[in-house]
């Protein structure tokens, strides 16, 4: 079935409106397009979840703190249409810039101390823009249930507190990082690796297991983190924004995982910036 696109908020709402009226639920997974089997698992656990499913594709202007990242970002909506096709959804929001940010357009959500460190301390202004534009998808589509992927583990625990502190009143669901067979974390960005890199790139989840493996026998961050990044420079990895270890739920930074913990890490191959967590065993 296609699922038709709308573009216009009117008509948004008239369909949603109508359906909470029916006593159906709404689910909605929020996407920037250039799809991949990483949303299309969010899109069916949706539709497990959900009486009505919304996907959202809007390449957000304000989450993007680099011109030229913007510039580049992949926008492939008829192909993602097309793959959106077998999944049955109800419809897919694909709002333009003025309809999202109309002129004048005055007002920003921000979440203050989740945001200061990782991605938040490397790309100023970035999750202020995900805030945003988070909190206006949910109220657009009239949301009851959300699906993020813990590939964007903070984003995550960011849109988490958002839907929290300010009673949106949508449940947040996080869903498994969805990985390459050769381990790299789907993402849209990795159609902007070259055939060189795209063979590299797979060795960021590779070293952060083998931190993982070194914590779960004891040792420490600072004893695990000097070989790590040497072995990410070999791999072409010419700049790590972190590697760090963190706690799962305020991301405090942490040597060992003696709470339920996330390793986490964003590096750039050949231009392209990357991320990917893993979860860490608690070690006792
Ligand atoms: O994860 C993304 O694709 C974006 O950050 C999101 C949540 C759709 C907001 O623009």
């Amino acid at each position: 079935m296609i699922a038709p696109i709308l573009r216009d908020l009117a008509t948004l709402r008239e369909m949603t409106r109508g359906w909470h009226m029916a006593g159906e639920t709404i689910g909605v997974v929020p996407t920037m397009g250039a799809l991949h089997d990483g949303h299309l698992s969010l899109v069916a656990e949706a539709k497990k979840r959900a009486d009505r499913v919304i996907v959202t594709i809007f390449v957000n202007p304000k989450q993007f703190n680099n011109p030229e990242d913007l510039e580049n970002y992949p926008r492939t909506e008829e192909d993602d249409a097309r793959k959106l096709e077998r999944f049955g959804i109800d419809a897919i929001w694909a709002p333009n810039g003025d309809t999202m940010y109309p002129p004048g357009f005055a007002t920003g959500v921000a979440v203050s101390g989740l945001t200061d460190v990782l991605c938040g301390a490397h790309r100023p202004g970035h999750f202020d823009g995900v805030a945003t534009v988070v909190t206006k998808l949910f109220t657009q589509t009239a949301a009851d249930l959300a699906f993020f992927g813990e590939k964007d583990f903070q984003q995550l625990q960011v849109v988490r507190r958002l839907a929290r502190d300010l009673d949106l009143g949508v449940e947040v669901v996080g869903c498994p990082t969805i990985r390459e067979i050769d381990g790299l974390a789907m993402s849209s960005r990795n159609l902007l690796l070259s055939d060189r890199a795209r063979v590299r790139a797979p060795r960021l989840n590779e070293v952060m297991e083998e931190i993982a493996a070194g914590l779960a026998q004891g040792r420490t961050m600072s004893e695990l983190t000097p070989s790590a990044l040497k072995a990410l420079e070999n791999a072409d990895f010419l700049s790590v924004d972190y590697l760090e270890l963190r706690s799962c739920d305020t991301l405090a930074l942490l040597e060992t995982p003696t709470e339920p913990a996330r390793l986490l890490a964003a590096a750039h191959l050949a231009g392209v910036r990357l991320i990917d967590n893993i979860d860490v065993p608690v070690v006792g």
